[in-house]
């Protein structure tokens, strides 16, 4: 199989080299913006590579969703197979590229979407089509995050040095607010729930990033006996999708603990298989790449798509979803809240009582939209 990949960045590059080792698959041309005399096979325009019936599959590896969706839509059209690891684009476009998938006769995967090199979305798509119900997903979905949290945590280094690193080792997106808000975390999840449920939730998600999560708040966290991950979790109740991203304090000696550096889990819960996770790295060049091949791989084995063009776009709602929070607020912000005191005086900390999801999103957006800064985090039990 010749495979043509489409942009020459982190996973691009990683692509393309793993092609040219791979047993059975040949390295095609790849697509860049700008001439690459020092590239010998890249080309600059793409409809080199649409008319050229030497090749199979493309891979997107862009980002972002222009120009990536057109070319992804003429990849379909020409009768090729398309592979993303652009959570962005799926995430926007899937339902529409999945049906041109079908009406072409071709193949549309997107593994690498969500959990770097963890195979999620395909283990969770053979669960679904065994006829495993799927009750809960979970999971630790963003490695530049976890780098920057674990760091904070074990090494004590600022956000601002943790996350330089994580840009440097290619972790993070190439606007990493995506990463650090929790949207790129809540679009994994979107394309959990649509491969999982038929339903890709467009809004309606409570999404909270680390920005506010500072050295303090991990040694104080760190005394009560937890660390701190972004947690991000989704299940359809009663018809109802529940889907939000969130920091999350998790018991020291629990798997989420031991989820280091770049690493990512991702859980689901099924009626008849309970709980499983898996765990891998959840960002980087050919962690992410090998992600891409294995999609290829399953190509060649006949798979076709992942997501069904008639997957819903549906409204998320978490009113329903339920658990304590531990909060850091200016005095008297958060008093009525707070079921434990653990410090009081011109900052105050504590953990409330059980309230849903969407009134604590809500309610610190409030308190910041009067420029008080907060930092809030789900308090979970032992599994
Ligand atoms: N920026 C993403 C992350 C890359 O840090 O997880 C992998 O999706």
């Amino acid at each position: 199989m010749k495979v043509a990949v489409l942009g020459y960045g982190t996973v691009g590059k990683g692509v393309h080299d793993l092609l040219i080792d791979a047993p059975g698959f040949e390295a095609g041309p790849v697509l860049e913006k700008e001439e690459r005399p020092d590239l010998p096979f890249a080309v600059t325009d793409i409809d080199l590579i649409l008319i050229d019936p030497t090749v199979d599959a493309v891979i997107e590896a862009i980002g972002g969703i222009d120009p990536a969706y057109t070319f992804g839509k003429k990849v379909l059209e020409s009768g090729k197979h398309l592979v993303t690891s652009n959570k962005m684009l799926v995430a926007a476009k899937g339902p529409e590229l999945a049906s041109l998938a079908e009406q072409n006769g071709v193949a549309f995967l997107f593994s690498a979407a969500c959990g770097g090199a963890i195979p999620y979305l395909s283990n969770l798509q053979t669960a679904v089509n065994s006829g495993e119900e799927i009750v809960r997903l979970q999971g630790i979905l963003n490695g530049t995050t976890n780098y920057i949290l674990d760091r904070m945590q074990t090494d004590c280094v600022e956000f601002a040095d943790a996350l330089a690193d994580a840009q440097k080792l290619g972790y993070a997106e190439a606007d990493p607010s995506a990463d650090l808000s929790g949207m790129d975390s809540i679009r994994k999840i979107m394309l959990a729930c649509a491969v999982t449920y038929n339903e890709l939730p467009v809004d309606g998600m409570d999404i909270e990033g680390i920005t506010s999560f500072t050295r303090e708040d991990a040694e104080h966290i760190k005394n009560l006996g937890y660390v701190c991950r972004l947690k991000t979790k989704a299940k359809l109740v009663e018809n109802t999708l529940r889907a939000y991203v969130e920091p999350t304090l998790c018991p020291l000696g629990s798997i989420e603990s031991s989820i280091r550096l770049n690493g990512n889990m991702a859980s689901y819960t099924g009626n008849s298989c309970g709980m499983i996770s898996l765990i891998g790295e959840g960002a980087g060049r050919y962690t992410t790449a090998s992600s891409v091949l294995r999609d290829l791989e399953q190509i060649r084995r006949g798979k076709k798509i992942m997501i069904r063009p008639d997957c819903r776009r549906v409204t998320a709602n978490n009113e329903d979803s339920m658990h304590r929070y531990y909060l850091r607020a200016p005095e008297h912000t958060v008093d009525d809240l707070l079921l434990t005191v653990y410090e009081s005086g011109k900052i105050t900390r504590g953990v409330t009582d059980k309230i849903s999801v969407s009134f604590m999103h809500g309610f610190v957006n409030e308190l910041r939209s009067q420029g008080y800064d907060v930092f809030f985090a789900a308090v979970e039990r032992a599994h």
